[in-house]
């Protein structure tokens, strides 16, 4: 069972304008956002290709956590360059490599917090077998922001949370905002991942940030 630990909003970068993406970086900051999550795509685990490990040091600047998600193919084949880049955690699919133990050693060796990530159609089993520093249930399938949340992930999410260790965070990806964040933190979610819900708001940035903030609180209790 995962500890009552702090929660902790991390916007997903993959939705911001990137013409401005340290301002807006700033203002996630600034507005409480303690981690940055950056969404890794290769072309091929996932369709779309995004961002590699020189945007992860262009963020170094700031003082955070930055979360790498690699949505890639045999991601022990990237540990190397994302650690040196200045990645604090990083997070690989259950899904891409047959060598998932091997892999999340790999990342504690290079000074990392070591992820796993699972998409909504693997079931939680995994987190049995080895220790995560993270669990990553995705909320919608990988690949694209500005999905919609699948309502059975709740459900999973709260088996998550009885297979991991106290110390490990439990953190949901896809499709969080105003209208699902409570949900995901009553199932067990600490670690709230949220792209076009915060790049999009109409209110601004800063506002979306204390605003989902604020609704984790509150359905924390
Ligand atoms: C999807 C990515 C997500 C994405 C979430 O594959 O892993 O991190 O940015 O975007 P929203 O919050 O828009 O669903
Ligand atoms: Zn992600």
């Amino acid at each position: 069972m995962t500890a009552d630990r702090d929660l902790r909003v991390a916007p997903s970068v993959l939705a911001a304008d990137f013409a401005r993406l340290g301002a807006q970086v700033r203002e996630v900051v600034d507005a409480g956002a303690s981690v940055i999550h950056i969404d890794v795509m290769d072309g091929h685990f996932v369709p779309p290709l995004s961002m590699g490990p020189q945007v992860v040091s262009a963020l170094r600047e700031f003082d955070v956590t930055l979360d790498v998600h690699l949505m890639v193919e045999r991601p022990e084949l990237q540990i190397g360059e994302f650690a040196r880049a200045g990645a604090d955690t990083i997070t690989i699919h259950a899904e891409a490599t047959p060598h998932v133990n091997y892999t999340l050693a790999a990342i504690r060796d290079a000074g990392c917090r070591a992820g796993l990530a699972v998409c909504p159609s693997t079931p939680p089993h995994f987190y049995r077998e080895v220790e995560v520093d993270l669990a990553l249930c995705m909320t919608v399938n990988p690949g694209w922001g500005g999905q919609p949340f699948i309502p059975s992930s709740t459900d999973k999410v709260r088996r998550i949370a009885e297979l991991i260790s106290d110390e490990a965070e439990l953190e949901v990806d896809g499709g969080i905002g105003p209208a699902t964040v409570a949900g995901a933190v009553r199932a067990g979610a600490r670690v709230l991942v949220a792209g076009s819900s915060l790049f999009r708001d109409a209110e601004g940035l800063g506002h979306a940030v204390s605003d989902l903030r604020a609704r984790a609180e509150a359905a924390r209790g």
